[in-house]
């Protein structure tokens, strides 16, 4: 089977134990939201666990080897608690590294998030793209691969960012960064020459679109952004089918779990109920750093 954007295996809906799936969208904190918020609006009746891992955040600064054993530590405890019939990997940084482990381990269907680099580079007139990730995203040989299956035409400025999904963090909370360090992290994803410059940015951290308007705002000149959250949801459909008539669940039976069990800010409460999550059961999951 041919998967670019999306790494998904094959499904049989048919195989589902219920008409209504309990679907676990999962990542290292908060951006996995802006991949949530367009699951839910593409399966409103599904019941869904949105699962933060702030105590391993940020993932971008983890070795390979740190991450992969701590993300398969955290969904043997998800799945063991939830039971989700589907998976949703809300998180670059770990789909391009972990996707193969989580499926060998655990039998139900996991979709990923990876770098629209294919998408970038057919929508690139200059030729010239950017893909904006974390550190270890852009360290990756599964983003290194996808560059040379689909980019090779193009110029491919790989920027990894150590401070922007803090910082999406951050603005969620109510606590915006100011434009300066914004642009300081933006600024080497715009890249000009005699014969083009930059004009495709793709956001291959889910963290980033929560920062999207800003981004533009900061812009040097205009771009077209690339947030791949649309087409997940549209492949998660895919897998398992449009909403069953008859299912709707109520609002507020989405769990949102962290796994450092910490208080919420009432500007992120809010947030989080803006985004889908009018109630929030706070769920700790204590567990221990890698
Ligand atoms: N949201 C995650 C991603 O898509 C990464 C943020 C982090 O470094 O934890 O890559």
């Amino acid at each position: 089977m041919h998967v670019d954007l999306l790494a998904g295996t094959a499904y049989n809906p048919s195989t589902m134990p219920t008409p209504v799936p309990t679907i676990l969208v999962f990542d290292s904190g908060l951006g996995g939201l802006t991949v949530f918020t367009e699951v839910l609006k593409a399966r409103p009746d599904a019941r869904f666990i949105y699962a933060a891992d702030d105590a391993g955040f940020p993932y971008g600064r983890l070795s390979e080897e740190a991450l992969a054993a701590r993300v398969l530590m955290v969904m043997d405890r998800l799945i063991a608690v939830h039971d989700p019939e589907f998976v949703v990997v809300a998180c670059n940084t770990a789909s391009t590294l972990v996707l193969p482990y989580l499926r060998a381990r655990f039998p139900i269907p996991f979709v990923g998030t990876v770098p629209a680099i294919k998408p970038a580079a057919q929508l690139t007139r200059s030729k010239r793209i950017t893909v904006l990730a974390t550190p270890g995203t852009v360290a990756r040989d599964y983003t290194r691969d996808l560059i040379e299956t689909y980019a090779a035409g193009c110029a491919v400025n790989l920027v990894g960012s150590s401070r922007l999904a803090g910082f999406a963090e951050a603005e969620l909370a109510g606590i915006p960064v100011s434009d300066e360090d914004l642009f300081s992290e933006l600024e080497p994803c715009f890249v000009e020459d005699r014969d083009g410059r930059t004009d495709v940015v793709a956001l291959a951290c889910t963290h980033y679109p929560l920062l999207l308007e800003r981004m533009k705002r900061l812009a040097p000149w205009p771009v077209a952004w690339i947030d791949p959250a649309p087409a997940i949801a549209r492949r998660v459909v895919q897998l398992i089918g449009p909403p069953v008539p008859g299912h709707e669940v109520d609002e507020g039976e989405a769990t949102i779990v962290f796994t450092e069990g910490r208080d919420l800010n009432p500007s992120l409460r809010a947030a989080l109920y803006d985004k889908g999550l009018p109630i929030i059961a706070l769920e700790p999951l204590p567990l221990l750093q890698t």
